[in-house]
């Protein structure tokens, strides 16, 4: 159904634990150094929760946080979209959780698993339930806690992974108000699934003493494969969506990418010809928190003045599955 209704980020929030774990502290964990995790990718620090915080607490603390900027009416909320893969259990959905700690009444909503491309996936769910016309405010949530699924000696994973949640409230855009997503490419191709996955305790391998012992209670990566796909996917995304929208990489006033690597980042901007300041990078500060990337780097953009209202913005994310999507949106404050 054709509405005619634009979906427009009408406000933004994020939460991020306030433990830090820098480089040096994981060169007393792993046989690591803070030169060859900066270089390999650009992280120089990341948050990590205490124990007891879950996906639901990082991400009240987003929704919190963005009724604190925006002055927003929580009674209004009419639906949550949650990107996550590290949820507070295996059911009931996070988005539940959510829903209940922050009170809110006459809402639905649920989860979206689809790695570090959470967000994206979250953000396009919840802008066509808004383009419908069903319904008029919707929250789209990306939050992860990564540090629940990671072997702190496997130095090849714990060095990237960092926690931290992100939120966006949905609304329609006004008449002749030129913002909100213009359009989206997104794709799974289910081969990579072998390459990033946490092989214990859903039904193929259900959590029993064996499978603690296998330690398939962690992130399992092979680092290069992922790095490969990431280069290779990232760039074909965002120039689809760009061409299919008769745009090229000189129109984008602002570009985030997931942010999962500096080198992957850094490979697609100059694929796209775009200058690096306006490519937003803060992985250096939080690492990759999966769902939580992009919200996090919007919310970085804003504050560096890097993204402002009317720009074309571009967004794009690959992660497990393999997942990848790439979105062209209007910022709308
Ligand atoms: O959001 C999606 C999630 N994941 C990603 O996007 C990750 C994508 N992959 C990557 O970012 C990179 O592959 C890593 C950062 C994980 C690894 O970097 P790399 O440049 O691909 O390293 P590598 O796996 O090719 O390993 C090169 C060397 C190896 O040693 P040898 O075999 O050459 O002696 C590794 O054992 O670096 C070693 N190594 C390390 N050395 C110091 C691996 N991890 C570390 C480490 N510190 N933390």
């Amino acid at each position: 159904m054709k509405t005619g209704i634009r979906a427009k980020i009408s406000a933004l929030g994020t939460y991020v634990p306030p433990k830090i774990l820098s480089n040096f502290d994981l060169e007393k964990m792993v046989d690591t150094t803070n030169e060859w995790i900066l270089e390999r990718t650009g992280i120089r620090e990341r948050h990590l929760v205490e124990k007891g915080m879950a996906a639901s607490d990082l991400a009240v603390g987003a929704v919190r946080n963005l009724v604190e900027r925006h002055g927003v009416d929580l009674n209004e909320v009419e639906a949550i979209v949650l990107g996550t893969v590290t949820p507070d259990m295996m059911y009931p959905s996070t988005a539940c959780l959510v829903q209940h700690k922050l009170g809110l009444k006459n809402v639905w909503g649920f989860d979206v698993s689809a790695g570090c491309s959470g967000f994206v996936f979250a953000l396009t769910t919840g802008a066509k339930l808004v383009e419908s016309g069903a319904h008029k405010k919707v929250l789209v949530i990306g939050a992860d806690v990564n540090s629940s699924m990671i072997d702190y000696s496997d130095r090849s994973t714990c060095i990237i992974f960092g926690d931290g949640a992100g939120a966006v409230l949905l609304e329609p855009a006004a008449e002749g108000e030129d913002v909100g997503l213009i359009d989206f490419v997104h794709q799974v191709e289910g081969f990579g699934g072998e390459y990033l996955c946490m092989p214990g305790g859903g039904s193929l391998n259900p959590a029993s003493k064996e499978t603690v012992e296998q330690n398939m209670h962690v992130v399992h990566q092979d680092g290069q494969q992922v790095f490969k796909y990431a280069v290779k996917k990232m760039a074909e995304m965002t120039e689809r969506v760009l061409h299919k929208n008769g745009l090229t990489g000189q129109d984008v006033d602002c570009f985030i990418a997931h942010q999962a690597n500096k080198r992957i980042i850094m490979a697609t901007a100059d694929r796209l010809k775009m200058p690096h300041e306006k490519v937003i990078v803060n992985i250096d500060r939080y690492g990759n928190t999966t769902a939580g990337t992009i919200p996090l780097a919007m919310m970085t953009a804003l504050e560096e003045g890097k993204l402002k209202k009317g720009d074309t913005l571009l967004i794009a994310s690959v992660g497990a599955g393999f997942t990848s999507g790439a979105s062209i949106l209007k910022w709308a404050f």
